[in-house]
């Protein structure tokens, strides 16, 4: 049995579909088997963020899952280049209200009997998407930039999320330069906001939306930067011990 994560925020456009996408192909790379469920219904993009969107169109999607929650394998694309990574894609005529959201926990139980992670990308917002997927799911990550309003409204989404999905907080579009200094007060600020173990810290990067606009998953397209700092947190899901603080070059075997 895999375990579920929902990466959240509360907030829009803190990082959560690229975290969800970079974490699930490290996650891969690492030879694990990997579901993501894109439970931003409407405004579906981690297709985009996984190199996948040519790949989704025809097929079925969560609103289709969630008709059958038991037996999801119809609705799950497979990545043809991450191997034992799949998707769910969320709906992007429909809304929340006119799907079935009491079958989505028995979704990602079901799903979560096929693979090692199923990674759930929330919507922005705290209402009944988040509710939906932070429900479901056995643990929670939380996004947020390094600002005050994003760290406020993470702080609260933490609160709803409840102790027992043991939220952990990642920390994205972070000046490279804190990360890589010894002394980065900001980051102890950071923590004391949120109230959060951190689980990591992601710099600012260009090549994240660059990745995204070429159709590749930020992973396979740079060693450096963004995606190191995901190999690194990926890593940390995996129960290894990898310091907060250093950033290394992109390597899986290193
Ligand atoms: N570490 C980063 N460095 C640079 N740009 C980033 C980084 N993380 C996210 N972005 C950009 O921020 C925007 C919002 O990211 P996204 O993952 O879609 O957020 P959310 O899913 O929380 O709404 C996108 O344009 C993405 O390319
Ligand atoms: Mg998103």
């Amino acid at each position: 049995m895999g375990v579920s994560i929902v990466i959240t925020s509360g907030k829009g456009g803190t990082g959560k579909t690229t975290v969800a996408a970079s974490l699930a192909s490290c996650l891969s790379a690492l030879g694990k088997t990997v579901i993501c469920v894109d439970a931003d219904i409407g405004a579906r993009n981690l297709d985009i963020a996984l190199g996948l969107s040519g790949g989704i169109s025809g097929s079925l999607d969560l609103s289709d899952a969630l008709r059958m929650p038991d037996e999801p394998g119809a609705a799950l694309t497979a990545h043809p280049d991450l191997p034992g990574l799949s998707l769910i894609s969320a709906p992007l005529t429909r809304r929340v209200s006119e799907l079935d959201t009491r079958a989505f926990a028995p979704l990602i139980r079901a799903l979560s009997a096929r693979a090692d992670f199923v990674l759930v990308d929330c919507c922005a917002g705290l209402e009944d998407g988040f509710f939906m997927s932070v429900n479901a799911c056995e643990r929670a990550v939380i996004v947020s930039t390094a600002d005050a309003s994003s760290l406020r409204v993470a702080a609260r989404c933490a609160q709803l999320t409840g102790k027992e999905k043991r939220p952990r907080l990642i920390v994205n579009r972070v000046n490279p330069k804190l990360i890589v200094g010894r002394n980065a007060p900001e980051i102890d600020d950071i923590m004391d906001a949120t109230g959060l173990p951190l689980l990591g810290l992601v710099p600012e990067d260009e090549m994240v939306s660059a990745a995204a606009n070429r159709g590749v998953p930020l992973t396979l397209a740079g060693g450096t930067g963004a995606a190191a700092a995901i190999l690194r947190i990926a890593r940390r899901l995996l129960g290894e011990d990898v310091p907060i603080g250093r950033m290394k070059r992109w390597q899986v075997n290193g």
